[in-house]
């Protein structure tokens, strides 16, 4: 005799089968799932996996959400508040922690979709494009789903309010943004160009949605929107100042651009700050330190792959080495000449580091000589290093920081004016002279 517990459940089993018990179970929990959620919609789902969680988390840092969304000094991570200069006035950037009252908490991911698409937050809030969706909209759904996934469960809720952008009338008027976006908001997801190869498409996604880099590196228009999206655009990525800092020309010009620097150096270059005897500074220094040195290597490869086949747009500088011993003899008193004054001020004030032939220290301090940074007809980002200072991106895979200390109250407007005309034209380099008027403008800006 069997006991009759076993012979129910034995008689079940061969009643039903297994696949049909775990079939009921599943079908049991989803109707008490979905009853659940119909009571309390904002019962979070069940937590992705984790290799979803780090897939988003990695865009998250490619895409700098951390970085904007944080305040610069002791800021709770994504928790907003960082003020972004921008030529309206600053805006400052929203909680996206899943906190329900503060932040994205409360966000479907069709809501999250639509913001980082169209530029749209629940309840119609019209977002500015300081917040660069013009660059996420390239994104693919599954990237996005990834990225909402880590934001809603690999993120800690905070519920830090900050404080509300406040820009004079009629910039306030969010509606309006909506002709903006008409006008200039680009359609579509990235579409894979099948003439490329697999690497090549790999690196204009990244450039073009998650790595936002025509943001700060793009022209931009009399509406303030970029002067293109993809490389079919003559503008595109051929440089620009943004907060006072100029991000380059990362086409193939030989004496600004990156026609001189190879594909290796450039994905060094975003993985380390250092490439080709360079250091990143300013506004790129940051992003290399919280966003791109996250990049895998593939990754890094691909976008360099990418830059690297942006046809040369701007002729801006030049660097002719073979010519660095004979220009004093033919051109006289020039400004790179070593019996110059700002020959002598480069020597007291720069050569310590950056040596008296331009060559720099590898790894330590950059080289001068045929630096494309150095080179670009806009001498802001130069102008702004020498009398701010500047501190080289720290990193994983890279050397350590370094520190340039800012000139401001040690060399007077003339002075910085003649030592970086004279790094400008010595050694083979040839860009245009930076006059006192160009570091005094400056000077007053950013007091
Ligand atoms: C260059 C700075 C910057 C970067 C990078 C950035 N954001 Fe933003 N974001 C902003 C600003 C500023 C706002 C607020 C805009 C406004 O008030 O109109 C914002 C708003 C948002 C909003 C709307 C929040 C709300 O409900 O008001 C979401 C969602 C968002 N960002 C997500 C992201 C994600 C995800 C990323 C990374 C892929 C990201 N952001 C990267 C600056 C940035
Ligand atoms: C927040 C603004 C900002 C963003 C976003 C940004 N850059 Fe930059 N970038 C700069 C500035 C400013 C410079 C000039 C300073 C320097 O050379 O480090 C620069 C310089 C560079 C250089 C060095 C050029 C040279 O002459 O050696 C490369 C390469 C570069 N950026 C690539 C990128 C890529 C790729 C992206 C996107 C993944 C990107 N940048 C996104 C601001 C930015
Ligand atoms: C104590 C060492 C030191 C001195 C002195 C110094 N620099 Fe620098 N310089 C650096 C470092 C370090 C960087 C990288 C800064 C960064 O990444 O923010 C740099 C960057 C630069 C750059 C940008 C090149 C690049 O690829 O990053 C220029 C141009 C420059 N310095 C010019 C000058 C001039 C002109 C002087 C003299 C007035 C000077 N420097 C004095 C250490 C120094």
């Amino acid at each position: 005799m069997t006991k009759p517990t076993t012979r129910g459940t034995v008689r079940m089993r061969r009643r039903f089968g297994a696949p049909a018990l775990s079939a009921m179970c599943w079908a049991l929990s989803w109707a008490l799932s979905w009853a659940l959620s119909s009571t309390a919609s904002a019962q979070p789902a069940n937590p992705p996996a984790a290799g979803s969680l780090a897939r988003g988390e990695y865009l998250a840092r490619i895409g700098g959400c951390a970085s904007c969304h944080t305040m610069q000094r002791d800021g709770i991570p994504f928790a907003g508040g960082r003020a972004l200069a921008s030529p309206m006035g600053p805006i400052i950037s929203t909680n996206i922690t899943p906190d329900p009252d503060h932040g994205i908490g409360r966000y479907t991911f069709e809501d999250f979709r639509r913001a980082m698409r169209e530029g749209i937050a629940p309840g119609s809030k019209h977002l500015y494009p300081a917040m660069p969706y013009t660059a996420y909209a390239k994104a693919t759904d599954d990237d996005l789903q990834a990225l909402f996934d880590y934001l809603k469960h690999g993120v800690a809720p905070s519920d830090y309010a900050p404080p509300p952008t406040k820009l004079p009338f009629p910039l306030n008027q969010r509606w309006a943004l909506r002709f903006w976006k008409a006008a200039f908001l680009p359609r579509g997801t990235y579409a894979a160009k099948p003439a490329q190869g697999a690497e090549w498409n790999r690196g204009a996604y990244l450039v073009q949605s998650f790595g936002h880099c025509g943001s700060c590196h793009t022209p931009r228009g009399v509406g303030f929107q970029e002067r293109g999206y993809d490389e079919s655009a003559k503008h595109f990525l051929t440089g620009m100042v943004n907060d006072n800092w100029y991000a380059s020309n990362l086409t193939g010009d030989l004496g600004a651009g990156l026609g001189r620097v190879d594909g290796a150096a450039i994905a060094r270059f975003l993985r380390t700050g250092h490439g080709d005897g360079d250091a990143a500074f300013g506004s790129m220094a940051e992003e290399v330190e919280k966003s791109l040195q996250h990049l895998t290597e593939a990754d890094a490869r691909a976008t360099a792959t990418y830059l690297k086949s942006l046809p040369a747009q701007r002729n801006e500088g030049r660097y002719v080495p073979s010519t660095a011993a004979t220009r004093s003899a033919a051109q006289g008193n020039h400004a790179g000449d070593v019996e110059s004054t700002g020959a002598s001020v480069y020597r007291s004030f720069c050569a310590q580091c950056h040596q008296a032939d331009g060559k720099g220290v590898p790894g330590v301090f950059p080289r001068l000589a045929g630096n494309p940074a150095l080179l670009s007809e806009d001498a802001t980002s130069v102008i702004r290093l020498v009398l701010a200072g500047g501190t080289s991106p720290a990193t994983a895979a890279g050397p350590a920081a370094q520190t340039m200390p800012g000139f401001t109250s040690v060399l007077t407007d003339v002075q910085m004016a003649q030592a970086l005309t004279y790094t400008r034209e010595a050694w083979g380099n040839d860009a245009k002279p930076v006059t006192t008027s160009d570091v005094s403008k400056l000077r007053k800006q950013l007091k």
